[in-house]
């Protein structure tokens, strides 16, 4: 059995598509189904709905042998136990610093909101600076408004989430897509069969 694991949303309805091309589809809408795992057109294909921050943990644990997961998902877990084989060109969009419109900078140490702490953490030792960081969960962009960050991390496509919020976009910290990602023991184990998907996959990436 090869089990894939996805995110209900932006991910799963781009990656479907790619997968269809694979000859993968699933037997039953995951959007509309209340199933957690869904069998699809292959017998040993099965696919598991998790929250896009946790579809990681399920591979590199082993729970599935392959997931989607957005760069910016990737870089905040740490990418060590698992395979990043092939770069969807899905799901694309920026992982950027933002603050309030025309704001100075803070004379203290700035307080920065995001759910990205690791990411938060790196990008701000590598510059050399203090920072305050105050995880939150979502709606990222309330922070600055009400008084509890002076910025925010968080991804950018349009930036009309930002704009609908007083908000600029300040600087990149990394261009973000989603990734295919493979548990290193189901690579060894079902080497020829992934490898064959990953480059079943890969022409259906370039041929979009
Ligand atoms: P969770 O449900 O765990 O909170 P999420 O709400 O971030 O996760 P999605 O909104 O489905 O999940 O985002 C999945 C991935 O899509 C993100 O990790 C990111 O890589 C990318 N992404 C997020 N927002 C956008 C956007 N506005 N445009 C393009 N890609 C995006
Ligand atoms: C994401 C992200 C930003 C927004 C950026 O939210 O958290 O708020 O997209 O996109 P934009 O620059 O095009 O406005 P999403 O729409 O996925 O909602 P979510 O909070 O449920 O993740």
């Amino acid at each position: 059995m090869l089990t894939i694991a996805l995110s209900k949303g932006r991910i799963l309805d781009d990656t479907l598509p790619l997968l269809a091309a694979a000859g993968i589809e699933p037997t039953e809408n995951p959007d509309k189904s209340r199933k957690l795992i869904i069998p699809t057109s292959q017998d040993d294909v099965r696919l598991l709905i998790v929250r896009a921050t946790d579809v990681p943990t399920y591979v590199e644990q082993g729970a599935a042998d392959l997931g989607v997961a957005g760069k910016d998902v990737l870089m905040e877990h740490g990418g060590q136990g698992l395979y990043e084989p092939l770069d969807l060109r899905i799901a694309r969009c920026k992982l950027m610093t933002a603050g309030k419109v025309g704001a100075a900078e803070p004379k203290g140490r700035l307080r920065v909101a995001t759910k990205f702490v690791n990411v938060a953490k790196r990008y701000y030792a590598e510059q050399g600076r203090q920072v305050e960081l105050i995880k939150l969960y979502g709606s990222m962009e309330l922070a600055p408004l009400v008084g509890l960050a002076d910025k925010i991390i968080d991804v950018v496509d349009t930036g009309n989430t930002l704009r609908a919020n007083g908000l600029e976009p300040q600087d990149i910290i990394a261009t973000i897509s989603s990734r295919l990602i493979v548990n290193k023991a189901s690579m060894k184990m079902q080497h020829e069969r992934i490898q064959s998907l990953i480059e079943t996959l890969r022409e259906a990436v370039e041929s979009r």
